[in-house]
């Protein structure tokens, strides 16, 4: 049994992810003669984000204890560009200091050329520098894993209370999808900003504020009681996956891989969405639940399409370096979503075996 769970951490982290995870302890010591409290650095960043002189000086060097706190801290930076200012109040005041600056910049490059050395194991997906090449390539991408297992097994077999969980972590098929469309936009120009506007539209519910994509999704939390996962209970996985959100957003060099990262999202979402609808049908969901999945099984579809087509393509035929980095994009969100659903569905069909904080 051991064997299997360390099998399957090692297919949850596909990315690098060497160290064993650890649960989220609010410090722990090393071993040793003299063995001093080690802190974990999204509680240094805490306490920096106060102003406190003695952290913000430490936050530079200080290392983070493992990827879940490397993950929590970066999802915390990034909480200081995005997040509601009523979430993170004055903290914000230290979005760009040079000690955050530091601390961001030292975790994503370490990120990154993780990122890139498993982008290197992907094959001839980088030969993308025309506009046909690089549509052909995201439809590829899309299609490698558009319906993992843990849908198929939400559709036909997850009881009431695995379906809640289950959407609980999954947070929408496109949570704060919207923010990042419009991060996305700036600086593009012709179809590509013309068609990441009408999705932007369509986010908004074409200007009804009753159709809002996140008020239809406020209201499926209520009618299915859905309960709120604090972000330190999440299993590592999922932090990844939101992360990927924030470095792309906070990164304008990542412009071209922030592109093919949310055409990516559009393309498999519709198919999803659908398996979702039939785990309602099957389960007898109130109607309330509905409308969020209902109206992302019918328009994704049509948004990854026009993606490709009205974005993606136009853009590489005026950018062809941007082409391969596009397709590079899609494929992170791809390999990071997939081993989130991976150990997800592990995690619901054997909770004996593993704890999502382990995952
Ligand atoms: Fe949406
Ligand atoms: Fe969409």
């Amino acid at each position: 049994m051991k064997c299997d769970v360390e099998r399957n951490r090692a297919v949850v982290n596909p990315l690098g992810a060497s160290a064993p995870p650890l649960s989220n302890p609010a410090a722990r010591t090393r071993p040793g003669p003299a063995a001093e409290p080690v802190v974990a650095l999204q509680q240094q960043l805490a306490k920096a984000v106060t102003g406190d002189r003695g952290a913000l000086t430490a936050l530079p060097g200080a290392p983070a204890l493992d990827r879940r706190d490397q993950f929590l801290t970066l999802l915390a930076v990034y909480d200081l560009h995005t997040a509601p200012l009523e979430q993170v109040g004055d903290t914000a005041r230290f979005q760009h200091h040079p000690a955050v600056a530091a601390v961001k910049s030292r975790l994503e490059v370490g990120w990154l050329d993780q990122l890139e050395a498993a982008w290197q194991g992907a094959g001839g997906l980088a030969e993308a520098s025309t506009a046909e090449r690089a549509v052909t390539a995201m439809r590829s991408v899309a299609a490698r894993d558009r319906l993992p297992a843990a849908y198929k097994w939400l559709a036909k077999d997850a009881s009431w209370p695995e379906l809640v969980e289950f959407l609980a972590l999954e947070g929408g098929p496109d949570g704060g999808f919207d923010d990042l469309v419009s991060a996305c936009q700036v600086g593009l120009s012709g179809s590509a900003k013309v068609e990441l506007a009408q999705n932007y539209w369509d986010e908004m519910g074409n200007g009804d504020p009753a159709a809002v994509h996140t008020v239809l999704h406020n209201e499926l939390v209520a009618a299915i009681a859905m309960p709120h996962i604090p972000r330190e209970q999440l299993p590592v996985a999922a932090l990844e996956r939101a992360a990927l959100g924030g470095l792309l957003a906070t990164n304008r060099w990542l412009q071209p891989e922030m592109l093919g990262a949310l055409g990516l999202l559009e393309l498999q979402a519709g198919p999803r969405c659908r398996l979702v609808l039939q785990a309602f049908n099957r389960l007898g969901a109130p109607a309330a639940a509905y409308p969020f999945y209902l109206e992302h099984a019918e328009v994704d579809p049509r948004h990854g399409k026009d993606w490709l087509e009205k974005a993606v393509g136009p853009t590489v035929a005026k950018h062809p370096g941007w082409g391969p980095r596009i397709v590079k994009g899609a494929w992170w969100r791809s390999t990071i979503n997939l081993a989130f659903f991976q150990g997800l569905h592990r995690q619901l069909n054997a909770p004996q075996d593993q704890t999502l904080s382990a995952a």
